[in-house]
């Protein structure tokens, strides 16, 4: 059983459905990849399991209790956080703002938090007292992230993290990832490069049309030759 997994998801917006069955499935200290074709559903399936889409039929499961039920807010309180591809940080508030906001839900000392996630992200450190709107993007997604940790959260949720970002940024926020998974977190993310993504991913889904197409660990899709051409340019 997964920490966390979404099981024959099925769902939308209006009549139809968008999101057509698909499971998704993450364990803590794992990277899960959801990559596919855009329109997918991939965002989709990431606001069904975080309850900001109602589903029609499926279940979502946090260490094996039914949440389906749950607003984003308890469910944040349940230990999960959730980084949305834009707007994701408060762009008029400093950035050291923007991690205590993330740190709404607790009443105790939130000072070791925020140096580890300083120890984490050295340059939100230094830019504690700017505007988040001045940062560049990849430093953006560092104090989304940052304030995604801020909950202390069992279960992160990454929506393209790395859109927009030079090559070099992306190693550089992978490489904190990876830490992050050593911290025992499980971290579930969107990506749009696909095979770096995989690359670092316990485990991968290909999204199509709102189903699963292919579902293995990260290395088996990138070594699969039809995933190879139909979803990573060869
Ligand atoms: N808020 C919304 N209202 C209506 N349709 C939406 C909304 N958001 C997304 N869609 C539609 O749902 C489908 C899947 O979108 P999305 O989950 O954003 O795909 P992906 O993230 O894989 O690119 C698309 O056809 C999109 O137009
Ligand atoms: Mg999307």
């Amino acid at each position: 059983m997964s920490y966390l997994a979404g099981e024959d998801m099925r769902g939308g917006y209006g009549a139809a459905d968008i999101l057509r069955g698909c499971a998704i499935a993450v364990d803590r200290g794992e990277i899960a990849v959801i990559v596919g074709p855009n329109g997918a559903g991939k965002s989709t399936a990431m606001r069904a399991l975080f309850g900001m889409l109602r589903l029609r039929r499926g279940r979502v499961l946090l260490d094996g209790r039914d949440i389906g039920r749950l607003t984003p807010r308890e469910r944040v309180r349940a230990g999960m956080a959730f980084v949305p591809q834009t707007d994701n940080v408060f762009t008029t508030m400093t950035v050291q703002e923007n991690l205590e906001m993330g740190a709404f839900l607790r009443r105790d000392d939130i000072s070791e938090s925020m140096e580890e996630i300083f120890g984490l992200f050295p340059v939100l450190r230094e830019k504690r007292r700017q505007q988040a709107g001045t940062l560049s993007g990849g430093q953006r997604q560092q104090a989304a992230i940052g304030r995604a940790l801020m909950t202390r959260p069992s279960v992160l949720m990454l929506d393209e993290p790395t859109a927009g970002v030079s090559p070099i940024v992306m190693d550089e926020l992978f490489d904190r990832l990876l830490e992050i998974r050593r911290m025992g977190i499980a971290i579930l993310m969107v990506e749009q490069n696909a095979r770096r993504a995989l690359a670092i991913a316990d485990r991968g889904f290909v999204l199509v049309n709102g189903g699963n197409r292919f579902t293995d660990t990260g290395h088996a899709l990138l070594a699969n030759p039809e995933v190879g051409r139909a979803f990573l340019g060869g």
